[in-house]
């Protein structure tokens, strides 16, 4: 059954890997192949939202009459592409392995290998999850992921914080059959006020209607309490 949550809602996806060109042939990128993101995207369609799918470079695809879909390869064309939504999106869901860094300079040529070594400096990409948490309005729902190897817990609650997620969603490296190019996933959802509810690990199919089933709920309880604070300004009104 649909969920009327989503019903007039427009929501914002980012998927998959960027690229961050070295040269005209080479890039630095990572191994994310954009299939967490595109079935969560699946997953909005069925329950009628309308989704704005922000991609990098993967091999998956979809297709659907409510589906805008942007193809990007860089973070920063990733992010001016969803600057243009920003604003009129109700729920952004931020899957995208986006890359940290870019080389400071893309050579115009390709590098020959004529040094024995060579060095690449970097500059840190925005931070496009983080920039949309700075401007979040009361009833917008934002939702991050988190890829962890390490203290994943403390990193997943410190980027909910940081970003200001509603909701953020751990993935371990640790888990077996979970996380980059599995059909499985695990995952760990925490809310903003530090609830956290451990899933089994599922097909990426029913993981995407988790967090679908999730992001409703923050969905649902912003539209009450916009509803409550227009009536406290309608009833002050008329006292
Ligand atoms: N994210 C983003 N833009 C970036 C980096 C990350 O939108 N430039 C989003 C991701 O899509 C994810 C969340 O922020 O929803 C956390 O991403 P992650 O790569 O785990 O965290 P980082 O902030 O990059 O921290 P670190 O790499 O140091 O773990």
């Amino acid at each position: 059954m649909n969920n009327p949550a989503f019903h007039n809602k427009k929501i914002l996806v980012t998927a998959g890997p960027t690229r961050e060109p070295i040269d005209p042939v080479r890039y630095i990128s990572n191994h994310s192949t954009g299939k967490m993101g595109y079935a969560i995207a699946a997953e909005l369609l069925e329950q009628e939202a309308e989704v704005i799918l922000v991609s990098g470079p993967v091999a998956v695809t979809l297709q659907h009459p409510k589906l805008k879909m942007i193809h990007v390869t860089t973070a920063s064309e990733m992010y001016l592409a969803c600057c243009r939504f920003f604003e009129i999106a109700d729920a952004a869901i931020f899957t995208a392995a986006v890359a940290d860094y870019r080389p400071d300079k893309i050579a115009v040529q390709k590098i020959k290998k004529s040094d024995p070594c060579f060095t690449i400096t970097m500059t840190k990409n925005i931070d496009i999850a983080c920039e949309f948490g700075k401007i979040k309005r009361r009833n917008q729902v934002s939702v991050g992921f988190a890829l962890e190897t390490n203290n994943e817990q403390a990193h997943a609650i410190g980027k909910l914080t940081k970003k200001n997620f509603d909701m953020i969603i751990l993935n371990s490296m640790n888990d077996a059959n979970a996380t980059f190019g599995f059909d499985t996933n695990k995952i760990s959802i925490f809310k903003a006020d530090y609830s956290c509810t451990v899933y089994p690990l599922k097909p990426k199919k029913e993981v995407a209607a988790d967090i679908v089933h999730e992001t409703g709920i923050l969905l649902a309880m912003k539209d009450l309490q916009e509803v409550e604070e227009m009536t406290r300004d309608y009833e002050s009104m008329y006292q």
